[in-house]
Order: structure tokens, then sequence, then C-alpha cells
């Protein structure tokens, strides 16, 4: 059976990865979030006090960097690995949230998670989500989405997500974490947050997760 390489793209909190882990769940195929990946090089800067403005000191600390996917029996999804340890749950931290888009401006970062997600996708078989999969790290990948929905319901879906672990969390500062990070991703230098010119739109706001699985799998199907 022929396998492909499908890409994910768009704004934060549009439903993406739910998307990602669905389609890949229903194609047989590998989740990857690339995402995942910058905000456990975040958690290891901001414990380390490592400057990621700093070339040499950023560099440096990425070479003491390992990043892997693992299963978990528990939650039935892949989750991070840092170093050896299950960071999963920390990565998804607000004091993290705050700090990633920055640090994924960094060049020498950005080379260093593409590296590894590319040959992460040696093989297809692969659902990959982020901002710039489409555009720089599967630039021939077969099928490419490009999310969005409107930012009231971007923010509510975040809110309700987030307001588990952060019980004292506002809507506001949800609001401004969101707006913050689009604008930061899709201006920076290096890979900005573009829809790749072959990407179809998807756009949710009004479609249910399993109007959304089905509208990719008609895709997927085509490209078959
Ligand atoms: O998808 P996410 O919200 O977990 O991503 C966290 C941040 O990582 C996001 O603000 C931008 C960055 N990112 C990126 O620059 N490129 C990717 N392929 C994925 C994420």
């Amino acid at each position: 059976m022929k396998k492909i390489i499908v890409t994910i793209d768009g704004w934060s909190s549009c439903g993406k990865s739910t998307l990602a882990r669905q389609l890949a769940k229903s194609l047989g195929y590998v989740y990857i979030d690339s995402g995942a990946m910058y905000r456990a090089i975040t958690l290891y800067f901001l414990r380390n006090d490592v400057d990621w403005r700093n070339t040499e000191e950023t560099n440096q600390a990425l070479q003491l960097i390992t990043l892997q996917f693992q299963y978990s029996e528990r939650s039935s999804q892949s989750e991070m690995i840092l170093n050896d340890e299950n960071v999963e749950y920390l990565i998804r931290d607000l004091v993290v949230a705050e700090k990633v888009s920055e640090v994924a401006t960094v060049a020498d970062v950005r080379s260093f998670a593409v590296a590894q997600q590319q040959q992460m996708g040696k093989g297809k078989g692969i659902v990959m989500d982020g901002r710039d999969i489409g555009t720089t790290v599967f630039p021939d990948a077969e099928l490419k989405i490009f999310m969005t929905a409107d930012i009231r319901t971007r923010v509510e879906r975040r809110y309700k997500e987030m307001l588990i672990k952060n019980p004292n969390l506002s809507i506001e500062e949800v609001k401004h974490n969101l707006e913050m990070r689009d604008y930061i991703d899709s201006n920076r230098e290096v890979s900005p947050l573009r829809m790749a010119e072959d990407a179809i739109l998807l756009d949710n706001t009004n479609l249910s997760m399993e109007e959304q699985l089905d509208f990719a799998l008609k895709l997927v199907a085509k490209k078959l």
C-alpha cells in the first residue's frame, strides 16, 4: 500500500494536533507533533538558564539535548521525552507557552529540529503538524493542509484546555498569548508561518471533529 506524507500547518490552537492524531490513527500512520519539540527545547533553555539570543550558548546547549517521542499506554499517545525525562505535561505549561515562539525564531534551533523531523519522514506514512511543515520540512509532501479558525473559537478552545492545569488563568491571558504567538510565528525571518501554495485550506470554525476528519480522509483518498 502506497504511503504518503501529510502536513498540517496553521495558527496556534485551531485543532491541528487533534486532526493530525485522528488522521494518523485512521491511516495507521505515525503522528509527530513538531511543536512539542520546540516546547521541549524551550523547557531545557528555561531550566538551564540558556540565553537563546547568544549563538554560542545556544549551540552548546543544543548539543546536550536529545528529543524522542515515546508511545504511552496510559494516554494512548506518543509523548515527548527530553534527555530520558518524560516532559509531555510540563511542556504544555503557560511558562513554556510564553517563550516558545521566541525560541522558535532562532535559526540554529530550527535547523536542529527540522533535521530530526525530516529524518522521521524518511519512510513516509507520517502525519506531522506545525507551522513550517508543508513549506520547509516537507516541501514535497503529497498532501498539505493549512488550518484556520476564527480567533474567538480558538481562544475558547485553548482556555478550556488550559484551565484544567492552570485554574487561575483568565481568558484574556489566553487570548494575549495566542495573539502574541501568531504574530511572532508569522513574522519571524526563518520559515515564518505561511500557507504553502499547494496546501488546502481547512477552516474548522463550524466543523465538528468528525466532519474535519472526514474532510481530511477524503483528501487522503484522492492522493492514494
Ligand atoms: O503547535 P504548538 O502550539 O505546540 O507550537 C508551539 C510553538 O512552536 C509555536 O508557537 C511556534 C513553534 N513551532 C514552530 O515554529 N514550528 C513548528 N513546526 C511547530 C511549532
